[in-house]
């Protein structure tokens, strides 16, 4: 959703700060905007829609060392130039950019009404300008301290003053923001991606903290006044990697990314030699393993997912109770929270709100929760102060790929770990983890060879009305998946259903017009699934399976067979939504759709 970007130094701001914004679209926007201050002045420039139009807008050689820029995503106000960030002042003095929102804005909007301030847009951001305008006597910072004082909500804000050209104030509640240290040039933004092209030095502001930058270094202090140091941290080599490469999309690329990433997610936590596993960020004894009752995991999106796939993992193989439940849901029905109760909060970007809201819900109950994240410093990392990176590296199309199989890798870690103090013996441990050493090499070799079957199924799937995916157990976890890729990129309706459930209702639907994606690994559930395969075609479906290679009985069944290398049923889903991937991508592909930036989505949601 919404971006910031800051800059302060030497170079000119302009390009520094488009360059930061054009970085920060995977997020997902609908406007953005610039200001620097230049020759004494403020010179501001916003457009609806990307970044390039804005590009097209700034004048060339802009001069000005100082800028803030920022996406929007509309929340309080129409997609219109006048709402876009930043925000001026009545004296065009002053120019903000805001993340979050303020939930008094409009009580806020009335007093300075009243007061004769003229509104120029819809926006809750405004307010913020026009209140620091009110209180600035000539210190830039204290005027924003005394702004936030009035405001409810969360803000990430970013402030530039015309009289203060070399300085910006920003400040974070709920938002995150991230200062970056370079050579005598200094940085701001809400996502450390926007400065990893700049400098990998990095500060994490937390919550209530106000920066005061200048090129050559930084202050940080609390609302109240007080003074805080925050240390500077290494942004990981990942974080560095640039643009798609030899790749048309950033999906494929991220898609063909799978063996490192799954390679960074295992490495050094799987102890084959042990039969275990080590997580040292977990930061629970095997006696705090030992008394666990029940697992519980909460995300969203693919994350919870990720999340089905984990719980069944806890349970399959750790033998210990577990569910997985939205994290939208969770937090809002007053759940039942034991002392004896881990719970795992499962995020790509740190920072989708209804996740970070169940840890606080979680938190608030007493629980322990664990975050498994892959944005390091991100808002859910630091809340749960405990947890797993995933390490996938940046993941710039909306559509999570490389994400989700780092989520279920680091779930598959942790369950190893409680399995190896719980129930398994040396030898069992061994073999699984051995089995999870060898996944990256292996998606390699899949991934290599495109899919024999694929176009068929993208060809399917493109024609028919809708499109179903069945599964079982964790396949169940993949169907859906699998869906929600299909639904996000190439805008196919779809629905994931259990595939025996299918019967009680779902099966009215099925006719010659609806391609029905199976997954079903060569396991216990094999059987029971290939009847369920049976009764799609008996209603005259197309049947598209995704089985395991050398299944000959599950190709004899498809009009379409996709098949992937053999593995135990929960290291499955490693191989089995590979093909599923890359069928949302080719679909979208055929389709014509903007594949990493889908209509209405969002990478990173950061509102309700
Ligand atoms: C958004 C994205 C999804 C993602 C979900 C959860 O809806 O479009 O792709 O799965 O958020 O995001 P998270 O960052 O918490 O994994």
């Amino acid at each position: 959703m919404c971006g910031i970007v800051g800059y302060v130094g030497e170079r000119r701001a302009a390009p520094v700060v488009l360059d930061g914004l054009r970085r920060l679209e995977y997020r997902g926007y609908d406007s953005a905007g610039v200001a620097v201050i230049a020759e004494g002045e403020l010179r501001s420039v916003r457009r609806v829609g990307f970044v390039a139009a804005l590009e097209a807008a700034v004048p060339a050689n802009l001069p000005g060392h100082t800028g803030i820029g920022h996406t929007r995503w509309a929340t309080h106000g129409g997609v219109t130039e006048a709402n876009a960030h930043p925000h001026l002042d009545s004296t065009n003095r002053i120019a903000v950019c805001h993340n979050g929102i303020i939930e008094n804005h409009s009580v806020l909007r009335a007093r300075l009404e009243e007061e004769g301030v003229v509104f120029r847009s819809e926006t809750d951001t405004e307010v913020l300008a026009h209140l620091i305008s009110k209180f600035y006597t000539g210190d830039p910072e204290a005027a924003v301290r005394q702004t936030l004082g009035h405001l409810q909500g969360t803000w990430g804000i970013a402030v530039i003053f015309a009289d203060h050209p070399g300085l910006i104030v920003a400040a974070r509640n709920g938002s995150p923001l991230v200062v970056g240290k370079g050579e005598g040039e200094t940085f701001i933004a809400s996502d450390p991606h926007a400065l990893a092209a700049y400098t990998r030095q990095v500060v994490y502001l937390e919550d209530r903290d106000i920066v005061t930058i200048r090129a050559t270094g930084w202050t940080v202090s609390r609302l109240d006044g007080a003074g805080v140091s925050r240390g500077v941290e290494l942004l990981g080599e990942e974080w560095t990697s640039e643009g798609r490469g030899d790749f048309s999309h950033h999906m494929l690329k991220e898609i063909h990314e799978q063996p490192e990433s799954l390679a960074r997610c295992l490495l050094g936590r799987v102890v084959p030699d042990e039969g275990g596993a080590r997580l040292g960020g977990l930061d629970l004894s095997p006696r705090d393993i030992a008394a666990i009752r029940h697992v519980r995991v909460l995300g969203c999106g693919t994350s919870f997912h990720a999340g089905l796939v984990g719980a069944a993992a806890m349970e399959g193989l750790a033998r210990i109770p577990a569910t997985a439940e939205i994290a939208s849901e969770f937090r809002y029905r007053n759940p039942v929270v034991a002392p004896d109760d881990i719970f795992f909060a499962i995020s790509q970007s740190g920072e989708t709100a209804d996740t970070l809201g169940a840890v606080r819900e979680v938190q608030i109950k007493g629980g322990s929760v664990l975050g498994v994240v892959n944005v390091v410093g991100s808002s859910i990392a630091r809340s749960c102060g405990r947890g797993v990176y995933v390490h996938s590296g940046p993941e710039i199309a909306v559509a999570s790929t490389k994400a989700f199989t780092s989520q279920v890798a680091a779930m598959l870690v942790a369950s190893l770990s409680f399995a190896r103090t719980r129930v398994l013996g040396p030898h069992e441990g061994k073999a699984f983890g051995e089995e999870l050493l060898s996944v990256p090499s292996r998606v390699a070799e899949w991934i290599g060879s495109e899919a024999p079957g694929l176009m068929d199924a993208v060809e399917l799937c493109t024609q028919g009305k809708f499109v179903f995916f069945l599964g079982r157990g964790v396949s169940h976890a993949v169907a859906l998946e699998g869906a929600l890729k299909l639904k996000e990129v190439a805008y196919i309706p779809c629905m994931a259903y259990p595939a025996a459930e299918m019967k009680h209702g779902p099966i009215a639907l099925l006719d010659k017009r609806t391609p029905v994606v199976v997954v079903v690994p060569d396991d216990v559930m094999r059987d029971k699934i290939l009847s369920s395969v049976q009764e799609v075609r008996a209603r005259g479906a197309r049947v598209i399976v995704v089985h395991t290679e050398g299944d000959e009985a599950a190709k004899r069944l498809a009009d379409v067979s996709i098949a992937v290398p053999r593995s135990s049923t929960l290291i499955s889903p490693l191989f089995t939504v590979l093909p599923l991937q890359l069928l949302a991508f080719r679909a979208g592909l055929a389709l014509g759709r903007d594949i990493d930036r889908p209509r209405n989505l969002a990478k990173s949601v950061t509102v309700e």
